[in-house]
């Protein structure tokens, strides 16, 4: 199952506390991975996350995140969260694929965040 549950593309629409968890209650018993792609989330100006399904389902869920609605698009850096017998292959596969992110627009990142917290502290 693929999902955008904050600030979908192209509606707007974000599901709400009810709608996550009956997701979650609704796919705990079953076979089925779900992706929760949350490429917006961390664009919200008013009120509070979400529950993530992540939270909600760890092993079921696969998050994925992007930071070039945040920070810059032409870094092309995203993250994954994914339960570790997924991980490991998704790693063998990116490195298939292009053996590893760029680690300059890597480092550049972190010190962001890092001054975010120190910022928000
Ligand atoms: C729903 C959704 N997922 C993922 C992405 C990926 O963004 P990017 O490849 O820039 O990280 C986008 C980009 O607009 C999107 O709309």
């Amino acid at each position: 199952m693929y999902t955008v549950p904050n600030f979908q593309n192209p509606t707007g629409i974000t599901y709400s506390e009810e709608n996550r968890l009956a997701i979650a209650d609704m796919m705990k018993n079953t076979n089925t991975l779900i992706i929760e792609d949350d490429p917006y989330g961390d664009l919200r100006f008013t009120g509070h996350h979400k529950t993530s399904i992540k939270k909600l389902l760890p092993q079921h869920t696969i998050l994925l995140g992007s930071f070039s609605k945040t920070i810059a698009p032409g870094f092309r850096l995203g993250w994954i969260v994914a339960p570790n017998h997924i991980m490991e292959k998704l790693i063998i596969a990116k490195q298939a694929s292009d053996l590893h992110t760029n680690y300059f627009v890597q480092r550049i990142i972190g010190i962001l965040h890092y001054i975010q917290k120190v910022v928000d502290t």
